[in-house]
């Protein structure tokens, strides 16, 4: 992959993180069960971790950090002030199962064209792997979720 490739990547990588920073931000605050609001608040400063990690990456390489793609959340606005209900929450753990198990994907084939920048290599491996540990989280929460209200 040309540098410029890289860099286009390690944008493209930049406004995903940017936005789960958002969508978990949204769900901390809406979700009425405690434990479930630290994990949300604790997720996005992961996320946060990983737009800085980007940014910093993105930096070093003599680029300027920009969002290629600009994603909302489907959670902005309309739920202000309300918490989530059951349902909602079951179909938001469903969308974020989706969205952490595309970043894996996306990481994973950064990764194999990524050649020979060691760092690079490492970071993304991190940033891979925290998504993996997310996705798991939320597919036993929706397990669980699933077994008490059946
Ligand atoms: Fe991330
Ligand atoms: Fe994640």
């Amino acid at each position: 992959m040309t540098k410029e490739k890289i860099i286009k990547q390690l944008n493209i990588f930049y406004g995903l993180e940017l936005f789960q920073v958002d969508v978990y931000t949204s769900q901390s605050k809406w979700v009425n069960d405690i434990y479930m609001r630290k994990v949300f608040e604790r997720m996005a400063v992961i996320e946060q971790q990983h737009v800085d990690n980007l940014a910093s990456k993105i930096r070093e390489m003599g680029a300027t950090p920009s969002k290629i793609v600009e994603m909302t959340t489907p959670y902005a606005g309309a739920l202000t002030g309300k918490t989530l209900s059951l349902t909602h929450l079951k179909t938001a753990l469903k969308t974020n199962i989706v969205f952490e198990r595309e970043a894996m994907k996306m990481y994973k084939d950064f990764i194999m064209g990524v050649g020979s920048d060691e760092e690079l290599f490492e970071l993304l491996w991190g940033n891979l792997i925290d998504e993996d540990l997310h996705a798991v989280w939320f597919t036993n929460k929706l397990k669980e979720l699933e077994a008490v209200t059946h």
